[in-house]
């Protein structure tokens, strides 16, 4: 549509007469009545509102009317399209309440009804503190070295320098899977298929297969379960776990293996916390020592002070911790290292105990039994 035509007579253009006009109207407010939901009520506002839409089309010719027409017809289809939009909003609040309302019906949730979920588990303590001690070690260059839990009796007591008669390899402490008639000392790895099997009664025997398997300088961290053949109670378990420690290198002393318990037990209980080393046996390590740690709650404040007593320590101010000393001459030669040129450093300890002066456990049974009520509370440690 170009220039007006003046000569143009509205009333003959059957398209915008009034009644034609009225016609559109109705029959878009008709269509927002009958839309019985939002979607169909999508679909008739594009028949009725949209740029093809009648009214939009009989709106387009007015620009080709005369003047007065102009105004006459303007009026007319402006009128009639802010009817239909009045209409179409007015429709359109009616079905959106008329839609929240059913949702809500609809989708009510009942929170008195009981559960049928399952709650989700949790990772057990003992594997999260076993992998909080191994990352101190990764952090200072270690490696974490693991080995089977069925273990030939050499690796397990022979090469760490068990005499044959040593009582830790007596039946009513270790478990025997397939005894041997005695002759331990006398066997070596070559006849490996005629040594006993045990279930290993400590993560020592991978200090022996690290060796074996390397060449120093060695820096390894064992976690892992071991066995002894005790009942269970509340301080005692058949199945625990420890985590074991070996370093091999050029020139190592006790200072090495100090510093290194005291940076451990730093960043697992807090900078400052001490250890202490006592004079002990065991057959792998010489000299042999059983290491404390200071209390990391009360500092040692406790002892002889009857009015601040400490249940982590029993008021003693150090907890015992585990066990540790230089690597045995004997064992390195076992396993193939010069003692001339080498030496080495191992300590070794069990985690559920220090779970449980760590988190005031009382009861070892609570850890072995795997009740969520129990794992649950110490959080979604990765
Ligand atoms: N293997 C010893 C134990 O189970 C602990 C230990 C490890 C001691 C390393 C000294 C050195 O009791």
């Amino acid at each position: 549509m170009s220039a007006p035509n003046k000569s143009f007579d509205p009333v003959e253009v059957e398209a915008l007469k009034p009644e034609e006009i009225a016609r559109m109207r109705d029959e878009a407010l008709a269509a927002f009545a009958a839309a019985g939901d939002l979607a169909a009520l999508h679909e008739a506002k594009i028949a009725h509102t949209s740029d093809r839409s009648p009214l939009a089309l009989a709106n387009r010719e007015i620009g080709a009317l005369p003047p007065q027409a102009k105004v006459d017809v303007g009026k007319r289809v402006g009128g009639a399209r802010g009817e239909v939009s009045r209409a179409l909003k007015a429709r359109q609040a009616e079905l959106e309440a008329e839609r929240d309302a059913r949702v809500l019906v609809e989708e009510a949730v009942d929170v008195t009804l009981p559960t049928d979920r399952f709650t989700p588990g949790a990772r057990h303590p003992l594997t999260t503190l076993s992998e909080r001690i191994e990352d101190v070690f990764v952090a200072m260059g270690y490696e974490v070295a693991e080995g089977p839990e069925v273990e030939a009796e050499w690796f397990n007591f022979d090469a760490l320098n068990f005499t044959p008669d040593h009582p830790a390899r007596a039946m009513q402490d270790t478990f025997f899977v397939r005894a041997t008639d005695g002759g331990g000392a006398e066997q070596d790895a070559e006849r490996d298929a005629e040594t006993g099997i045990v279930l290993r009664t400590h993560t020592s025997p991978v200090q022996v297969r690290s060796m074996l398997d390397r060449e120093p300088p060695i820096y390894v961290v064992c976690p892992g379960r071991v066995y002894r053949t005790d009942e269970l109670d509340a301080t005692h378990t058949p199945v625990f776990h420890q985590v074991e420690l070996l370093a091999i290198d050029e020139g190592l002393t006790m200072a090495d293996l100090k510093g290194t318990l005291d940076h451990m037990v730093g960043a697992l209980f807090g900078a400052g916390v001490r250890t202490r080393l006592r004079p002990n046996y065991f057959p792998f390590t010489e000299p042999s020592a059983e290491m404390d740690m200071q209390c990391y709650v009360c500092h040692g404040e406790s002892v002889g002070n009857p009015d601040r007593p400490c249940r982590t320590c029993s008021s003693e101010g150090w907890i015992e911790l585990g066990g540790c000393g230089m690597v045995n001459p004997r064992v390195l030669v076992a396993c193939g290292i010069d003692p001339q040129k080498y030496s080495g450093f191992a300590f070794g300890f069990g985690i559920e105990r220090m779970l449980m002066f760590r988190h005031n456990v009382e009861d070892m049974r609570d850890m072995v039994e795997g009740d969520v009520r129990f794992t649950r509370p110490f959080g979604m440690e990765i």
